[in-house]
């Protein structure tokens, strides 16, 4: 059993949330059950979340991967929304407001703003973690800095 730790403070939060991670995949070396309880261990810390998951690099395709929320689009094609602009530019994509980023593939209309980060495997992208909220401006560089080391995490484990 994996146990949620909440306190007022977010920042304590969010390092309970790396600290639970990090102690699975310690535990764990299966990619789909990690991803799996990733996606909700974030779901659990994290407020205001409408979706939260991972979309894996398959051929050009970013493919849908473990998540936690509605039904998503399953393949995004090279070049397509916000999951695409964090596999080009090769770095994290925070969007304060989904509906000024062209070309955003909405998956969900209650979706305002958005968090992609890439998840790099031998310095190649094999996939990026996806954070929707239906708040605008939802994510700050915190939570840009936090899903960051998630995604280090997931590389340093090597069993991609
Ligand atoms: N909105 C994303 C697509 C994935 S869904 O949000 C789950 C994008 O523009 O890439």
């Amino acid at each position: 059993m994996v146990n949620v730790l909440k306190t007022d403070n977010i920042e304590q939060n969010y390092k309970y949330m790396l600290k639970t991670i990090e102690l699975g995949l310690e535990d764990e070396n299966d990619i789909t059950a990690n991803l799996s309880n990733i996606s909700a261990i974030i779901n659990s810390y994290m407020d205001d979340l409408n979706w939260v998951g991972f979309y894996i690099l398959k051929e050009k395709d970013l493919v849908l991967g473990p998540f936690q929320g509605n039904p998503a689009c399953v393949r995004i094609k090279p070049g397509k929304g916000v999951c695409y602009a964090a596999v080009d530019r090769k770095e994290a994509v925070l969007v304060p407001n989904i509906h000024e980023f062209p070309g955003h593939i909405a998956c969900d209309s209650a979706t305002n703003s958005e968090l992609v980060v890439p998840i790099f495997k031998n310095k190649k992208i094999w996939g990026v973690i996806d954070l929707d909220s239906p708040k605008l401006n939802r994510f700050t560089e915190i939570e840009e800095k936090y899903i960051i080391e998630i995604a280090e995490l997931i590389s340093a484990k090597g069993a991609l």
